[in-house]
Order: structure tokens, then sequence, then C-alpha cells
């Protein structure tokens, strides 16, 4: 179906599951007349409906404006005094939460450690004691570059209680990609751990930060956690042990009232430069978005066992394993390694033995499973499943149908929750006791959330019409701006159509108004759920002695949902051999990390482009698919560069 946006949409799926009455009749929202009441309010005063949903958390002091929108700059409860980590923690104290798990933790090795919320509580005050005597001040930038360690969400919940924003960087990141982001925030202290431990083996951590901080003289202080005991060298005057630091720290420290705009967080991500761009948290609309959307779409029950398999080096794992489910006072498992680690049935291990009631992975996981067969969730019981999740890229019908069978059997609803790391909190999805669901949609945007499929002009396409997914109006877990770059901010999101928040993905709504998200369609890829710029991995390529010039673009791949294929022009004289190719998907790893190494690496005389010197990608699109070049080369500057392409493919 094509639209005057240009963008073609061809999935078409008919299937539709109601929610189980029982499922309803114990939710939060159990109707869809329910629903539609909030989106009604939402939408006729949108202030007052999310001053309600705020006047759930606690505030020191209450705001004097719900809204202050100067687009594309909002702030959100202006003049509120507000502290994340409080609401996550001291908030439960005075509750029968105080002894509940808030997280159980298990590591790869299968280690199991538990921390209630008066324990969590405590860790987090001594923490922030820790950070305080290192030097660390409010306001102050730190980097965090960790496993799934327990001392993860600990330092993260530190940081907010002291209103020093975090960056945390995923720990496949390299010592290259790291220096990139503390220099760009200008950290002045980094948390790391000796080493991770990943399928039995240790990543060295605190080696890849010790490279790392060669190049970022704004770092004063290191603060190492011991979690696999390796040897390590401690750099005098620089890096303090935790658990030395810890030992002498006192657990009581107030949980600082910071304005509602204070920088919570800054989480490098993905353009279509290729240099990653910091978006910043705040704190009053974070900590609403994130609690609100929690207990709407998780549907949390005083006594479930959630469990977020994203690492929180992403987004994901920011607000839905740690502030949102915190915020909700729920118990949290977190889980430390690799999901096929020792055997592939490790998951459902987990499930059965902690008995998970709410599950929430990514479409790539999803896909794995299923290609590693049935047998091994049919081994497991899992009757205490009641609600799956998903998120990352869109679902395909398939895998959302496997899902919804051999894990849920049947009898979990499952919620497919479109959001981003600008939006900080889940902005499309079902409600799992109010709406049926289609497998492969993320149905319908939340209460308050006014996300709509629109042409270039910023008009609604008809339904059934491919288009572009924007929201028109701010919420309050927004991104604020792009951390030291206001203009690339109003440029990248607020100047496609102008004025309304561009998400960078295709989309279309049926005639139900569910929406059905189509992916990027800028120079964004998703990857398994990682969101990688061509140009960032473009650079890294061009960046290598023997590369002229190189395009990446994203191939279908089944488990992945997307691959990436590196076209290459070497320097004069350089022989095109397997070597090279192998020398340079190391070269990327070690400039971004192991997810941006590309699947393919195809040698070039010469890149097809325009006349005005345009890489054209959709050529290199259809060539690294595979399907026979169809579009228009007319325009081509060397029009034999497609077919020696091509021709490389049986290699
Ligand atoms: C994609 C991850 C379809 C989308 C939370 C978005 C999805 C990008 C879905 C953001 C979904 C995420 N259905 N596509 N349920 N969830 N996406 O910033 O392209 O890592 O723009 O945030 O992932 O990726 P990010």
């Amino acid at each position: 179906m094509a639209s005057s946006s240009g963008i073609e949409s061809i999935l078409h799926e008919n299937r539709i599951f109601p929610p189980a009455p029982e499922f309803s009749a114990a939710a939060h929202v159990k109707t869809m007349a329910e629903y539609e009441a909030l989106c009604r309010r939402a939408d006729q005063d949108p202030e007052a409906f999310w001053e309600s949903v705020a006047r759930e958390l606690h505030w020191f002091q209450p705001w004097t404006k719900v809204l202050e929108w100067n687009a594309p700059f909002a702030k959100w409860f202006n003049g509120g005094k507000i502290n994340l980590s409080y609401n996550c923690l001291d908030r439960h104290l005075s509750t029968a939460r105080r002894n509940k798990a808030a997280i159980i933790w298990e590591s790869e090795p299968g280690e199991v450690v538990t921390l209630t919320y008066q324990q969590l509580h405590g860790e987090v005050c001594r923490f922030t004691n820790v950070l305080k005597s290192a030097g660390v001040n409010t306001g102050d930038r730190v980097a965090i570059y960790m496993g799934m360690s327990p001392a993860l969400p600990i330092a993260m919940l530190a940081c907010a209680r002291l209103g020093a924003p975090h960056t945390v960087v995923f720990g496949g990141f390299s010592a290259v990609a790291l220096a990139d982001r503390i220099q760009d925030c200008r950290a002045s202290c980094v948390i790391t751990q000796d080493g991770a431990i990943r399928r039995g083996a240790e990543l060295k951590l605190k080696a890849i930060v010790d490279e790392a901080l060669l190049s970022c003289p704004t770092v004063k202080r290191a603060i190492v956690y011991r979690r696999t005991g390796s040897p390590q060298q401690m750099q005098p005057g620089r890096d303090l042990w935790w658990h030395e630091e810890m030992s002498r720290a006192s657990d009581e420290c107030e949980a600082l009232p910071l304005d509602a705009e204070h920088p919570l967080y800054l989480l490098y991500t993905s353009g279509t430069t290729g240099k990653p761009k910091g978006i910043l948290h705040t704190t009053g609309g974070y900590s609403v978005g994130t609690y609100a959307t929690t207990k709407w779409v998780f549907d949390l029950k005083e006594t479930d066992v959630y469990w977020c398999t994203a690492d929180i080096g992403w987004v994901t794992g920011h607000s839905y394993l740690v502030y949102g489910p915190l915020q909700n006072g729920a118990t949290v498992l977190m889980y430390e390694g690799a999901p096929f680690t020792p055997t592939p049935d490790r998951f459902w291990i987990m499930i059965d033995k902690h008995k998970v009631n709410v599950f929430y992975t990514a479409p790539t996981a999803i896909r794995s499973f299923m290609r590693l067969g049935d047998e091994h969730p049919r081994k497991y019981a899992m009757k205490s499943l009641r609600l799956l999740g998903s998120v990352g890229e869109p679902i395909n019908p398939e895998a959302w149908m496997w899902y919804r069978d051999v894990i849920g059997r049947n009898r979990c609803p499952i919620v497919d929750t479109w959001w981003q790391t600008e939006t900080g909190a889940i902005m499309i999805s079902p409600l799992p006791g109010a709406t049926p669901t289609k497998p492969g949609s993320a149905t319908r945007p939340l209460p308050g959330i006014a996300a709509d499929v629109v042409d270039r002009e910023g008009n609604p396409v008809p339904p059934g019409s491919g288009g572009f997914l924007v929201v028109k109006k701010p919420w309050p877990s927004m991104l604020r701006t792009i951390y030291g770059d206001p203009e690339r901010f109003r440029q990248t999101y607020f100047s496609q159509i102008p004025g309304i928040y561009f998400t960078g993905d295709g989309a279309r709504k049926d005639s139900d108004g569910y929406f059905w998200v189509m992916g990027r369609i800028d120079d964004v890829l998703n990857v398994s759920g990682h969101r990688l710029s061509t140009m960032e991995v473009e650079s890294a390529l061009v960046a290598h002695p023997k590369v002229a010039e190189a395009a990446v673009v994203g191939r279908p791949d089944e488990i992945k949902g997307q691959a990436l294929a590196a076209f290459v022009t070497l320097q004069a004289g350089v022989p095109a051999t397997n070597e090279l190719k192998d020398e340079l998907r190391a070269w990327v790893a070690k400039e971004i990390g192991a997810m941006a190494r590309p699947d393919d690496i195809r040698f070039s005389e010469a890149l097809p482009k325009t006349r005005s010197g345009k890489i054209m990608r959709r050529l290199l699109r259809e060539v690294a698919t595979g399907a026979e070049v169809k579009g228009d080369v007319t325009t081509l500057e060397d029009f034999n560069v497609i077919s020696k392409l091509r021709a490389q493919e049986e290699e």
C-alpha cells in the first residue's frame, strides 16, 4: 500500500486475542471503556491528568506549574522537589515492603543474592556517602561501566540520591566508545568492576577503563567493585576499591530534595551521524512516567516476581529493571549472565526456580529460543507466569504466536511495548487487562500519549497507510535535550515534521486505531535490539588505515532482526583478502564494541553514488539482501559497481 509519505506497509494480520476474564477482573485497568475514559480525560486536560499521576509519588515540595512548553523544550512539575532514589527506597520503608525482596540477583554461575528494600536502602545510602567522600558533588557526571552485578543498581540509585547524573555505558562497548562518552559529558568519576562474567569467561572491564582513561583528563576517581577477584592494578590517587570504601561509610544518608528538572541521567544512543547523542532525562517527569507505565503495563501485584532480561546498559534496564519497578515496590529478578549458559534452558529453569510472574524480554531473544526448539521450554511447568512483555524492535507475528503458545501456554497476555531511549517510558502498548491484542501490533498509545501516524506535512494518514510515527504533545518522561547540543536536539526530533516530535520510525494505523510499527526509516539500525547508526560503523571503518570509503546498510536477519552489511573501498594498492575482512571486523569491535561488528563485508572498487556524490544506500540494501537490483540506476556514477558487488555474494 503506497501512501503520500512514500512508506509502504505490507504486513497483514487478522488474529485477535482478548484478555482472559480472570486476568481483567484483577487488573488495574479492566476494560477498553476504562482505558478510553482515561485517554479522554488525559486528552481533555493533560496537565490535570499527569498531575493526578504525579501525586502518587513522594514530593518534598509540590510543583507550582505542571508544564511549561516552550517547544521543543519542556519543563514538567517545575518548582517541585523530588528524589527518585527516595521514591524507589525510603518511601517503602514505612510500609510492609520494608522486608520485601527488592532485588533477587542470580549470578551466571548460579549464586543467588537477595536484597530487601531495607537492605538495598542501606547499601545505596552507604554508597552515596562513598561518592561524596570521593569528591562527587550534586550535578557532577558519573560514568558507570559495569556488568550486571547488584552493585550497578546500587551505584545508579546512589547517583540519583545525590543528584549526580549517571551515564551507564553498556559493558560491551570498547575503550574508545567509553572514552567518547566520558569526554562528551566530562565525567569526574567512573564506577566499574574488575571483570564481568559472561558465558563462563571474564570480560576485564577495569582494564578497558584504564585504557579509556588515558584520554579522559576530567576523571579524578575510579571506584572498582570486586566481582571476579582477578588481580588488578590500582592507580594510586585515582582508583578506590568499592568494598574498602563501603566498609568505612555510614548507612545513613538523607535523599536530597532535587528540582523536578534536575538532570537524572544521560544515556548515549545512536543517531544518524557518527557521534552518539547523550539523551538527557530529568528527575520529576521521568519518575512519573516510569512509575505509571510500570504499574499500567505490567499490572504489578504486590506478590509478583518481575523479571526484565534487559541489560541495564540500555534504557529498558534503566526504566524497567531499576526505576519503574522499584518505585512500584516490586520484587525484581536480575540475572547476570548469558541466556544459554550453561544450557539452552537457563531462562526456563530460572522462571520455575524463582516463580517469575511477569517476564519482559526482546524479540531477538524470542527468535533465538524458537530456533533452539520447543523442547527446552516445554520441559518446565512455568505455571507462575501470568504476563509476557516484548520490547526493542518489531516482533514478527510468528515469534509473537510462539511466545504466546510455548512460553505463555496460551494463558498469558502479551504486552508488545513500543518506546525509545528518548521517550524514557513505554508509549504504545496494550493494557493487559483491557486491550485485545493482535500479533505484531503494539496496539494503542497509553493514556496521555498523543502518538499518531502522519505524512511529511504532519497530516494524519488514512488507516492502513504507512507514515511517520510522531508524538504530538509533550509527555513527562520525554528527553529534555541532547546533552550539550540543544540545536541538534531540535534538528533531530522537531524539524522533520515541524513542531512535533518525530520518532524516526515508520508505522501504520489500522481501522481499529492499532499501531503497527515498521521500524526505523532513518540511518539507524536495530541489530538484536541494539541501536546502531550506519554512520557510526562507517566512521569506524574509514578510520582504518587501509580503508578509503565505506557504506553500511542493514539487511533482514532471522534472529537479529537486522544484520550489518558493510561495503568497503580500500586504499589504492591494498589487496582485498578474507584476512582483511576479519581484520576490519575486529577493528570495528575495538572501535565501538562487539555488537557493531559487521556481519558481511564486501570490497568494492567504488561505491554507487548519485551525481551529487550521495551514496545510494537503497541500492546497497538491495544488494545486501540479495534481491534483484531494480531501483533506478541511471544516476549511478559507476554502473559497474553494482554487478561487481553482487558477484561477491557467493564468497
Ligand atoms: C524500536 C528501546 C517495534 C523502534 C526501548 C524504536 C520497537 C527503537 C519496539 C528504540 C516495539 C522499540 N515495536 N519497534 N515494541 N520497541 N522499537 O532507544 O525502532 O534502544 O525507535 O529503546 O527500537 O530503541 P531504543
